[in-house]
């Protein structure tokens, strides 16, 4: 395991390699715990680099078995062999010369999921971001790129399915036990874009044409059995394809694409070159074991692993600087792949509440870096939601300041010009540049900066002048080790609505630039006046979100309703109720006093209603704000037993108040159809789905809730009512009832189990703790599974905000302990883990010193890895 050594890496220091690796030839011996690797490197003595400068490769855990070199063995005074490096010198005079070296790995007792492991006894790799080092000495940095050729041998009963990148070349027997198969990728990659699979797998097949006519082998493996649950990701994965050709111009290069779900993963998914290997919950579906979240995170998930071919794959990143380059960009483009598969509003307003409650408290918190950091100690610790949801926010900017035209020619020039590149941000921004020739110098800054910029505006109509005048100011909080900030370029696309309801007309105006709908804010404080102005308008601004601020606005209560009732922005129709309901509850939770506003109930009351808006909208607008909505908007002393109280009164008062009407409407969505997994099927399911827990709350009985999860036949009902009966409910007969028979029907089907630790994980409360700690010793649970570890004690710590900020501390402790354990055998999950910690500060004086008392004392653990230490040095600050 890598420790923490003090080692910083800074941006400032990149240089390239003396030496570089083209071709890689690799052979896999496979043995569950000795397997041989030999690799054969093309090296290569770059220009102006002396004869006489060693190679240093990087390792991590290896133990050499033999080197040579132009195939002569190396004499030991010529070489020094560490698991961490492997450092020859006295290396011959030409500037090309092969170096075989072989090393030897044991994937059985591979735990981290870095590197050849095996997950349910199949041989998989993950190699992103430094995981190539554990399998053999390499130049393993994202300049070096290197063609593959890749043989693996394996018993014929442990593994028939023998995978790697590229297209396949060859496979035979070896002998009545073994046999082998020959890859060959021709398209220079980094090493952490090496796969291998090897093991017993079942698969499903299928083929896609590309635009110019070529037929590209589709290939999804999964466990034995599984294989019907995978036709709604190949599906997805056709559509991708045929989406990338037509939006991007990205046309497939392989002759062969393959998909592999493992069981044990630590992230979500990983793009290597012609064989993306997923973590199995985003691969396998069907309507009795996933909801409709799961369907659309597998279609999501599935289009962004595939675009990376192209952005991430193809263009590279220079170093892991970078790594927004490839991430931020590939986020982008699924979003919009997601946005015109399914509903553009609402899957705005979903990537919104999802970077607010994600991201926001990232780059509000200890934790906060720029899109683009300039230094790291773990580089596992930067696959943030900063570099890839603000990384996408980030390049969806540029499309707003450039309009969709001059923005593809941009993308266009970024393929043409750096196909086979490994390249950086500025490469990236220059691209725009030059296609658009608008300057984005300033703009660039986003990349650079950390923190979330505070937008404030208030607003004056001069009835004589006909003048609406803005003065708008735009500041960014300090975060760490970067005090002082500067303003950015920030545009605001926005429209003035009319007594009538609709966008009025927009002469001229003065004091920023302002084009096709858009502000363009650049400086701290700016005065903003539109003239011939004919009554006073209610700003509509920040329309679609277009830009990731926190927007402070001068609007009263009738302006945020009207806006609800007429903004023809969908996104700020759904923004202004959400606001309303957000000081509603930061106004109960402070006072304890729950007299809610009858204006606000009627808005959403008639949203809900409203059957101009499709039904997935409609849910969205009754989706309250979290608990940790609600306490980032407070931001500071936060107890949040207060505010669970006052979201369930707000809850309750909605619910009473439109008892009749939401059970009318709760009735009409009833779908006597077939289960369908598309859009507007899951819209009705969801709407339904959150007035049933609107009317399980205004009946103050379980009833209604236990009727649904009995009647349901596809898992989004099911787990819906689960989840209402036991968030309302706890200790109901019903709810212990039906968490049973739920348990007894899915006890084998670890996925569908993630679910029930999930729901009983987020039961609001301080007794959740409990419940928590006995389900880690449930024979489902395992400590060594990612998936598991994060739906149970993951989401007990980022979505329940009674239970883990439990007065008495015991949930911060709980954590640190489960941080410790992990740490042992998985840093990257346990550092992950460990990030919940990040928003103590805020919490009130109590529970603040409680929290960073089990922080320091995760930090006294002799031997932390490099990835935990990091997370808890910064955390503490
Ligand atoms: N590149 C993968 C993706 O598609 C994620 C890899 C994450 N790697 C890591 N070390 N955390 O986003
Ligand atoms: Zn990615």
């Amino acid at each position: 395991m890598r420790t923490d050594s003090g080692q910083v890496f800074r941006l400032e220091d990149y240089k390239p390699s003396d030496y570089l690796i083209t071709h890689t030839d690799l052979l896999f011996r496979l043995d569950p715990t000795a397997t041989l690797v030999t690799a054969k490197l093309s090296v290569k003595r770059r220009d102006g680099v002396a004869a006489n400068a060693p190679v240093v490769l990087d390792g991590d855990g290896l133990v050499l078995e033999s080197l040579s070199i132009n195939g002569m063995p190396v004499s030991d005074d010529r070489y020094k062999a560490t698991p961490d490096s492997l450092e020859i010198s006295g290396l011959p005079q030409e500037a090309s010369f092969e170096l075989e070296i072989v090393t030897r790995i044991s994937p059985v007792t591979n735990k981290a999921l870095m590197g050849l492991y095996q997950s349910s006894g199949n041989y998989c790799t993950q190699c992103e971001a430094e995981g190539f080092r554990r399998i053999t000495y390499f130049l393993d940095r994202p300049d070096n790129l290197s063609t593959f050729t890749v043989r693996i041998e394996a018993k014929k009963s442990e593994a028939p399915v023998l995978l790697s990148n590229g297209n396949p070349v060859e496979q035979g027997s070896l002998d009545s036990e073994w046999h082998y198969a020959v890859w060959h990728d021709p398209f220079p990659k980094p090493s952490y874009l090496f796969a291998l699979v090897a093991g017993d797998l079942g698969s499903i097949h299928d083929t896609f044409t590309t635009s110019s006519g070529r037929e590209v082998a589709l290939g999804i493996y999964v466990e034995h059995g599984k294989e019907p649950l995978a036709t709604y990701a190949m599906d997805a994965l056709k559509r991708s394809m045929r989406w990338d050709e037509e939006r991007f111009g990205c046309e497939y290069d392989l002759s062969v694409f393959n998909i592999v779900a493992v069981s044990d993963f630590n992230m979500g998914a990983m793009e290597n070159k012609g064989l993306n290997v997923f973590n199995d919950k985003y691969v396998l579906a069907d309507p009795e074991t996933a909801t409709d979240a799961d369907y659309a995170n597998i279609e999501a998930i599935i289009a962004h692993e595939y675009f990376h071919n192209w952005t991430g794959n193809r263009i590279t990143c220079r170093d892991w600087f970078q790594l927004c380059l490839k991430e931020g960009l590939t986020v982008y483009r699924d979003h919009e792949f997601s946005a015109d598969q399914r509903s553009r509003p609402v899957k705005r307003i979903a990537e919104v509440r999802n970077l607010r409650a994600l991201q926001f408290p990232e780059d509000q918190g200890p934790l906060a870096h720029p899109v683009r950091p300039r230094r790291y100690k773990e580089i596992n610790n930067f696959y943030t939601s900063t570099v890839y949801e603000k990384g996408s926010e980030v390049v969806r900017m540029i499309h707003t300041i450039l309009g969709a035209e001059q923005f593809r020619a941009g993308m266009d020039l970024y393929f043409q010009r750096h196909d086979g590149q490994a390249v950086t941000i500025e490469d990236f921004i220059a691209c725009f540049q030059e296609a658009s020739g608008r300057a984005l110098t300033h703009f660039a800054l986003w990349y650079h900066q950390a923190g979330t910029p505070r937008v404030n505006v208030t607003s004056s109509y001069e009835a004589d002048t006909g003048d609406f005048v803005l003065n708008v100011e735009q500041s960014v909080p300090p975060t760490p080790a970067e005090s002082m900030k500067k303003p950015l370029h920030i545009p605001l696309a926005y429209g003035l609505l009319g007594p009538n309801g609709e966008d009025m007309e927009v002469g001229s105006v003065e004091g920023a630039t302002v084009a096709d709908g858009v502000i363009h804010l650049t400086e701290g404080s700016q005065t903003v006046r539109f003239r011939g102005i004919g009554s006073r308008p209610v700003l509509s601004l920040n329309r679609g979100f277009s830009s990731p601020i926190v927007l402070k606005q001068d609007l009263t209560k009738e302006d945020r309703l009207f806006l609800a009732r007429h903004d023809s922005d969908l996104y700020n129709r759904w923004e202004a109720i959400n606001a309303l309901c957000v000081e509603a509850l930061i106004a109960a939770s402070t006072s304890g006093s729950y007299d809610f506003d009858p204006a606000l109930v009627q808005c959403l009351v008639e949203m809900a209603s409203n059957e101009s808006l499709e039904p997935a909208y409609r849910a969205l607008a009754l989706s309250l704000p979290t608990e940790a909505d609600i306490a980032r908007e407070i931001g500071s002393n936060v107890n949040p037993d207060a505010v669970l109280a006052a979201r369930s009164a707000l809850r309750l008062a909605i619910g009473s108040a439109a008892r009749d009407a939401f059970g009318r409407i709760y009735d009409a969505q009833a779908d006597r159809q077939p289960f369908s997994p598309d859009a507007a099927s899951a819209g009705k399911r969801s709407l339904r789905n959150i007035l049933l827990d609107y009317l399980v709350a205004a009946d103050g009985s379980p009833e209604l809730a236990s009727r649904q999860f009995e009647a349901a036949d596809n898992m989004t009902d099911r787990a819906a009512a689960l989840s209402v009966l036991a968030h309302q409910y706890p200790q109901h007969e019903a709810t212990q009832k039906a968490l049973s028979a739920f348990e007894e029907r899915f006890c084998d089907n670890a996925l569908v189990m993630d679910k029930w630790f999930i729901i009983q994980a987020t039961i609001p409360g301080a007794a959740t703790l409990d419940l928590v700690r006995g389900l880690t010793a449930h024979p489902a649970f395992s400590l060594t599974n990612p998936n598991r570890v994060r739906s149970l004690v993951g989401t007990f710590a980022s979505g329940n905000q009674t239970g883990f900020h439990r007065a008495d501390g015991a949930g911060y402790r709980f954590l640190a302990d489960t941080v410790i354990a992990l740490d042992k055998h998985n840093p990257q999950v346990a550092a992950r883990l460990s990030t919940a910690f990040r928003s103590w500060r805020s919490m009130e004086a109590g529970r603040q010193e409680k929290a960073r008392k089990a922080l320091a004392s995760i930090n006294e653990v002799p031997n932390l890895s490099r990835d935990v230490k990091d997370i808890v040095e910064r955390t503490l600050g």
